[in-house]
């Protein structure tokens, strides 16, 4: 027995020296974060993994929250009729937006100021986003500037714009995203001015960070998120810098953005832009038919039926009640993406079934590079993607493009 035992472990010591180096330093205690099963169990570890004030910036929606907590919900309100013996041994999940094949109908969001979750913020999200084969839109408030991220990241990028002001910077901006190989602008027009995010009020949270008792003590519970954000803070809109303020000046820098958004924005100022820039052109924060009409009019490539996530506007419908009225509305003149709410990859089908041609998320990348750095935001874009596939393979559809509205019930409840 003994010899036995003694020849057991000589192989397993061989097996292991064969290892490459890189394996052999793997950490044998899986971190927390990777034996989340599912996005909500991802958002529980984000939550433990940074201060308080940084987990609501991200999580948070404005005022009482109902938008952000109906987009999530109403995906419930859909059943899935699914279709049976359909031969589900092969599954696609490929389709174009654009012009542009992805091989996952589910688009990276624009979220500003990502470097706060972990400093290697949007070019961590953009690479999750390119290793499951999709596009990432990079933030117009992003901690990392357009030609940081064109450097570091090289698949498929889409730059978002925010119609600030100062045209001049708008100009400068569009001149960037053009030559650093961005391909299409989507410019996000539910922004007249910031939401009410009461999360944000109550934590006191404001950029630049201020050190107080309680972020303090938030900081010695998120020893790792502190270390690195000591190393490198990344508190401020990268691509916005400069703009005559003196380096550091971040309090005078917060106010120069916040007097940035314009509310005097109107569909005259799509045209401009649409003057100014040939390649395609999005629009996201679309919710009413009637605007998506217009969009599609002045010659607008997308719309994105959007409500910012629950960020701006409390007590407007959800992504999903405004798509199937955008869809119909928009026909073949524009395409359709739905985002906000996506947590599951049957909302990813159901809102396929709707009508979107591709699916946009936010939060559950930022769950996952809070709680996980890079490889966490990459692993949430596996466990929709798994998902998705799962949700294939159950109703019976082995190509998303075929999806449409008779693989669902309960429309007329949304
Ligand atoms: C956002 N969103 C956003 N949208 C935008 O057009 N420009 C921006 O700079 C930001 N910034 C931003 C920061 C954070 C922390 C969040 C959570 C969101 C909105 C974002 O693009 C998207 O519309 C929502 O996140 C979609 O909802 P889900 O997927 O988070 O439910």
């Amino acid at each position: 027995m003994n010899q036995f035992a003694e020849l057991v472990a000589r192989q397993v010591r061989s097996d292991v020296a064969a290892l490459p180096e890189r394996l052999r330093r793997q950490p044998r205690v899986t971190p927390r974060w990777q034996r989340a099963i599912n996005i909500d169990e991802l958002r529980a570890a984000a939550r433990r993994a940074v201060p308080r004030a940084v987990f609501d910036f991200a999580d948070g929606g404005a005022c009482d929250e109902i938008t952000l907590r109906r987009n999530v919900r109403d995906f419930g309100r859909l059943a899935l009729a699914a279709h049976v013996l359909a031969d589900v041994s092969e599954l696609d999940t490929t389709t174009s937006v654009l012009g542009e094949r992805i091989a996952l109908p589910l688009l990276g969001s624009p979220t500003g100021l990502s470097g706060l979750l972990h400093p290697r913020g949007e070019i961590g999200l953009a690479r999750a986003v390119h290793g499951a084969g999709s596009i990432y839109v990079l933030s117009a408030m992003a901690s990392h500037s357009i030609e940081e991220v064109a450097r570091e990241v090289t698949g498929p990028k889409w730059f978002q714009l925010y119609m600030w002001r100062d045209r001049a910077l708008v100009s400068e901006v569009l001149e960037r995203a053009r030559a650093a190989d961005y391909r299409a602008i989507v410019l996000t027009v539910d922004v007249p001015r910031s939401g009410q995010r009461e999360r944000d009020i109550r934590n006191g949270f404001s950029i630049p960070p201020r050190l107080t008792l309680r972020s303090c003590l938030e900081g010695l519970r998120c020893p790792r998120w502190s270390v690195a954000f000591v190393r490198d803070p990344r508190v401020a809109a990268a691509n916005l810098q400069g703009r005559g303020i003196a380096p550091g000046d971040a309090v005078r820098f917060a106010e120069y953005i916040n007097e940035q958004f314009d509310p005097r924005l109107q569909w005259a100022d799509v045209t401009w832009l649409r003057e100014r820039w040939s390649g395609p052109l999005v629009v996201k924060g679309i919710l009413r038919a009637e605007d998506a009409r217009d969009a599609a009019r002045l010659g607008v490539d997308a719309v994105v039926v959007s409500n910012h996530g629950g960020r701006q506007l409390d007590h407007a419908p959800s992504a999903l009640a405004a798509l199937p009225g955008v869809v119909d509305a928009v026909g073949d003149d524009a395409e359709v993406y739905l985002d906000g709410g996506i947590r599951r990859g049957t909302d990813i089908l159901k809102a396929l079934a709707l009508g979107a041609r591709a699916c946009m998320v936010g939060r559950p990348l930022l769950y996952g590079l809070a709680a996980g750095g890079p490889a966490g935001a990459a692993f949430a874009m596996r466990l929709l993607a798994e998902e998705l596939r799962m949700a294939m393979a159950l109703t019976g559809c082995s190509t998303v493009t075929r999806l449409d509205r008779t693989w669902l019930t309960g429309v007329d409840r949304l």
